[in-house]
């Protein structure tokens, strides 16, 4: 017999069993919103009634549920409605956990938030042992906590330590890792999934839960240590007013421990008021952005294979790396020998790291192949030139490669601040050229600027929008004007930080300011980890073309070979490992009142500007550059989203004081002035 609504369909097999398969109805995978929750609660009744030998879940599509539908959060006005939502969501799960017939969820692909928390309400759990399943409760980055149940029944199942660590990281865990910590009871091949339903079906195993030392922690009297531990390490991270999740999630655990029913009341409590808060809204907002950034670039305009890289320096070789890990066949061209050397040395590092398996490790390095005499070039679909910051060096290198280019290849160059129409004079077709500015560390840096000029063909930035979604990295269209748009607005940020430093300011001191604003890194240490000859290279071009003052002091300490990082000493001293030593600041230290205001008003200021010049289209890529490009504050939403949250007037007058106090540094911007709201 079958049976099949909108999101379900429902199969009772000669057995007794029913087979319940998720099939979300014109979605590429399934999400946990109302109508999918109801269906199933109509189904669960009409179970109820039925009593089947057996219940299993399954999805007909690549993941079993990859979460809630976040759409739905943001018609969530009121914590009433929010609470309405949550006990909805807990009364399915607790009626699935209630059916007196054994139940079994087969999870394969994303198994994530809410998916996972109704893989909790069956009896037992089977994952396909895929590289390709995952499960993990994510909530925590949205700024809001499990729900549905998670807080009560994870660590009841795997142990506090185990589900504090994947509820408070957000986390997600591999078949083979679920099942040694008891997540999951079985982790077999997708071909073997149904039967290892049936078999538990048949023999009713006794229902997994911790014991021993895993079950100790769930303990009255050991849960107040823990949460103190667990506490400490989450303060090293977050700040419990910037990020209050992660914190209402241990109380709410050392408080009420596995007495299901005192969390589920406390979970509906404490989420329905974080995702009304502004944190959860502002990384609901931060999530869409980067929806929005993803859509600016169609895999299926472009399928490029090969890509040929010419400079294999700091960036153009970790390019190389990133573009042979995400699968694409690369060549990677230097004069020297020693730099193409250290090329494959990081790439085999990177790979190890995120491969982790040998065989793969192995296949990735054979996609990267160090090419010193370019033969490359001719077969690539991709081009990408990351040699000196240097005009004339650049422009002969184009005179030489584009007669070899393949028709229809894309050339893009990795300049931070060449404009491409000065670069593309040498080229018989100069609007072919495009920017394609990645972000040092490649391996963690998700944004890639795509910098076009009026005239560049609309099919080559195209291209490379399509090109830098095949490699996983967001594309975010701007102009070539100076800066582009991230160095522009984080710049005078920065050199505001070393102007304080100058003044006389602890460098920490400078750091524990921004940390304090929200920033994952302050400005200080952010210079000397980009390179101050690298800042100093940019902040000149912005001198040049826009006025901004250069402080002398970065004049100075590059002229004595203090780079930063990588020379071992810049703002900070590193040690061998390139760790910077004292960064704690203190208390008592030297540091002004307005402090944190100068160095923010300043990346303030320079995001209106390039909004009101048209650096990007609208606010929201503003945001979402600033935010993917620099790691500005997720929870406050981007600058130009913190402007409004902030109230635009007070911080108007703010800029107007700075102005006052500190004169050409703090040019306020006419949009300061102007009623003009942000668009949404
Ligand atoms: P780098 O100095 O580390 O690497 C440049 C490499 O190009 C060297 O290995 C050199 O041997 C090679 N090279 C120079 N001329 C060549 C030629 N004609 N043929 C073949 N190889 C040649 O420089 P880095 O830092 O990697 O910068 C490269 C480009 O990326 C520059 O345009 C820079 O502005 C830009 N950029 C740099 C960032 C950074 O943080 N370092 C960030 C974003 C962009």
């Amino acid at each position: 017999m079958t049976d099949k609504s909108n999101n379900w369909q429902r199969e009772t097999d000669a057995e007794g069993i029913v087979w319940l398969t998720i099939d979300q109805a014109g979605a590429s995978a399934n999400t946990l919103g109302r109508e999918l929750m109801e269906e199933l609660n109509d189904i669960l009744g009409e179970l109820e009634a039925q009593r089947p030998k057996g219940l299993v879940i399954q999805s007909a599509k690549a993941n079993f549920i990859v979460g809630a539908d976040i759409r739905e959060f943001t018609h969530v006005k009121t914590p009433d409605q929010a609470r309405e939502l949550i006990r909805r969501g807990q009364a399915v799960v607790n009626r699935l956990e209630g059916l007196r017939c054994p139940t079994v969820v087969l999870i394969n692909g994303f198994c994530l938030g809410g998916g996972l928390e109704l893989a909790l309400g069956c009896d037992y759990r089977v994952a396909d042992d895929a590289d390709s399943t995952r499960l993990g409760l994510p909530e925590v980055r949205l700024g809001i906590h499990p729900g549905f149940g998670g807080a009560a029944r994870l660590p009841r199942l795997v142990g506090a330590t185990a589900a504090m660590d994947m509820m408070l990281t957000g986390r997600s865990l591999s078949a083979r890792a679920a099942k040694k910590i008891g997540l999951v009871d079985h982790a077999v091949p997708q071909r073997h999934l149904q039967r290892a339903a049936r078999e538990l079906i048949r023999t009713r195993p006794k229902i997994k839960q911790a014991s021993g030392l895993a079950a100790l922690g769930n303990h009255a009297l050991v849960r107040p240590l823990l949460a103190r531990v667990l506490r400490k390490k989450i303060t090293a991270k977050a700040h419990p007013e910037h990020y209050p999740a992660p914190y209402a999630l241990i109380d709410l655990w050392r408080k009420h421990g596995t007495d299901k029913l005192a969390v589920l009341r406390a979970e509906e409590l404490s989420v329905a008021r974080l995702v009304t808060g502004d944190t959860a809204r502002n990384l609901v907002r931060v999530f869409f952005l980067q929806e929005r950034l993803k859509s600016q670039g169609d895999k299926k305009a472009f399928t490029p294979q090969h890509i040929h890289v010419i400079g294999g320096g700091v960036m153009g070789g970790d390019i190389a790396a990133w573009c042979a890990l995400r699968g694409l066949q690369v060549t990677v061209q230097d004069r020297n020998d020693g730099h193409l050397a250290q090329v494959v040395k990081r790439a085999a590092k990177l790979y190890k790291k995120k491969l982790k398996k040998p065989r793969l490790v192995q296949q990735a390095l054979d996609r990267l192949m160090p090419d010193k005499q370019g033969q490359g070039l001719a077969q690539a679909d991709v081009v990408i030139e990351a040699i000196f910051e240097d005009i004339e060096a650049k422009q002969n290198l184009y005179r030489e490669i584009e007669p070899h280019m393949k028709e229809g290849a894309l050339l893009a160059t990795n300049t931070s601040s060449i404009p491409l129409q000065v670069l593309g004079e040498v080229l018989s077709d100069p609007n072919r050229l495009v920017g394609l500015h990645f972000f040092n560390p490649v391996a963690q840096m998700q944004l890639v600027e795509i910098v076009t000029t009026p005239d560049t063909h609309p099919d080559a930035a195209k291209k490379a929008a399509a090109f830098t979604r095949h490699i996983d990295r967001l594309p975010l269209p701007v102009n070539s004007s100076p800066g582009f748009l991230v160095n522009r607005v984080l710049m005078p940020y920065l050199l505001e930080a070393v102007t304080l430093e100058a003044e006389g300011l602890a460098p920490k001191v400078i750091d524990a300011e921004a940390l304090k604003f929200g920033m994952p890194m302050g400005p200080i240490l952010l210079a000397d980890t980009v390179g101050l000859d690298i800042c100093l290279s940019v902040a000149e071009i912005l001198s040049k073309e826009l006025g901004v003052e250069v402080p002398s002091r970065l004049r100075e300490l590059v002229k004595a070979g203090r780079l930063g990082k990588k020379s071992g000493h810049g703002f900070y001293r590193y040690d061998k490992q390139g760790k910077p030593l004292g960064t704690k600041a203190g208390r008592g230290e030297y540091c002004p009142p307005d402090t944190q205001d100068r160095l923010i008003a300043r990346l303030l200021n320079e995001a209106l500007a390039c909004l009101r010049e048209g650096v990007v289209s609208d606010a929201n890529l503003l945001d979402a550059g600033i935010i993917f490009g620099t790691g500005f504050a997720p929870f406050r939403g981007g600058p130009l989203h913190y402007i409004e949250q902030a109230g635009r007037d007070k911080l108007a007058k703010k800029m107007d004081d700075l102005y006052k106090n500190y004169g050409e540094r703090f040019p306020v911007d006419e949009s300061w002035l102007t009623s003009e709201r942000r668009s949404e």
